[in-house]
C-alpha cells in the first residue's frame, strides 16, 4: 500500500501509495460480485436481543470513520449504545416525535409513500436492538484559542461515512435500519453531545429476528440510475 518513497508539497510530507490493481477480467469480476452482495442488503426492522460484541461495533465505526471528507474534517462522531435504561429513553423519545409526525408533521403524500414499508409510529427494535449507534454531524469545531470555524460539506461527508458504515454491517453478518425519527434534537440532549453536533441517522445494529420480513422492493435498473457519455 505505502511504500518508502517520500516528497514535501506546502511543507507537508506525503508518502508514496500504490493502490491494489486487477487485471480486467478480476475487475469485472470483484465488481459483479461486489455489487450482487451489497444488493442482498436490506432495512430490518425487526430484530433480535442477541448480544453483539463491542469489538465489532469499534470495526463498523472505525471503517465508517475511513471515509473520505471535505479537507479531512472527519466531522463525525458515532455514538454506541447498549445500555438498556438510555435505549428506553431513545425510544420514548423517539415515539413522541414519530406520533408527532404520523398525526400531524406528515403530509398525506409522504404517508402514503410509506404505506407499501408498513412502518408506524411504534419503534420497539431501539430497545430490542443490542445497539443503537447514532451518527452525529459536526457542524464546526473549536480551535485551540476558541475560534470557531465550520467545517467543510459535512452533509456530503458524513452522508458518505453512514454508507459505510452500512456496508460494513452488512459485511459483518449484521443488519441495521436507516432510521430518522425527526426532529432528532432530542438524541443530542439525552447523550450530553455539544453545540456543534446535530444527530444525523440513528442506527439500531443487530441480528435479525428470526422469521424476519421485509417489503418487497425493487430496484431501480442501469438505465433508470446512470446516462453513459461515451
Ligand atoms: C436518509 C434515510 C432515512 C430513512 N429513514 C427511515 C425511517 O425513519 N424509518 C424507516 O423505517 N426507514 C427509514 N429509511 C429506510 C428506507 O425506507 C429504506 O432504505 C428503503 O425503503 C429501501 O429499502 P432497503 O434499505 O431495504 O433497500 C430511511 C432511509 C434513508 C436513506
Amino acid at each position: 500500500m505505502y511504500n518508502k518513497e517520500k516528497i514535501v508539497v506546502n511543507g507537508f510530507e506525503h508518502i508514496g501509495y500504490e493502490p491494489e490493481t486487477y487485471t480486467e477480467e478480476e475487475m469485472i469480476s470483484r465488481s459483479a460480485s461486489f455489487y450482487n452482495w451489497l444488493d442482498k442488503r436490506r432495512s430490518v426492522r425487526e430484530f433480535s436481543d442477541k448480544p453483539v460484541p463491542k469489538e465489532i461495533i469499534e470495526n463498523l465505526i472505525l471503517s465508517a470513520s475511513t471515509a473520505p471528507s471535505g479537507a479531512h474534517k472527519q466531522p463525525w462522531t458515532f455514538c454506541a449504545i447498549s445500555n438498556a435504561k438510555l435505549k428506553s429513553k431513545i425510544r420514548v423519545a423517539a415515539e413522541v416525535e414519530e406520533k408527532l409526525g404520523y398525526e400531524s408533521r406528515m403530509s398525506d403524500r409522504w404517508k402514503k409513500d410509506l404505506t407499501h414499508l408498513g412502518t408506524d409510529m411504534h419503534k420497539p427494535f431501539i430497545e430490542t436492538a443490542p445497539w443503537i449507534i447514532v451518527a452525529f454531524k459536526r457542524v464546526y469545531e473549536f480551535d485551540q484559542d476558541g475560534t470557531k470555524h465550520n467545517n467543510y460539506y459535512v452533509n456530503e461527508s458524513v452522508g458518505i461515512a453512514c454508507g459505510m458504515f452500512i456496508s460494513a454491517i452488512h459485511n459483518a453478518g449484521l443488519v441495521t435500519l436507516t432510521h430518522t425519527p425527526s426532529p432528532m434534537n432530542f438524541l443530542a440532549q439525552l447523550l450530553g453531545r455539544p453545540s456543534n453536533e446535530r444527530a444525523y441517522i440513528l442506527f439500531p445494529v443487530g441480528y435479525a429476528k428470526k422469521q424476519t420480513f421485509v417489503p418487497k422492493l425493487d430496484r431501480k435498473k442501469i438505465e433508470e440510475v446512470s446516462l453513459f457519455f461515451e
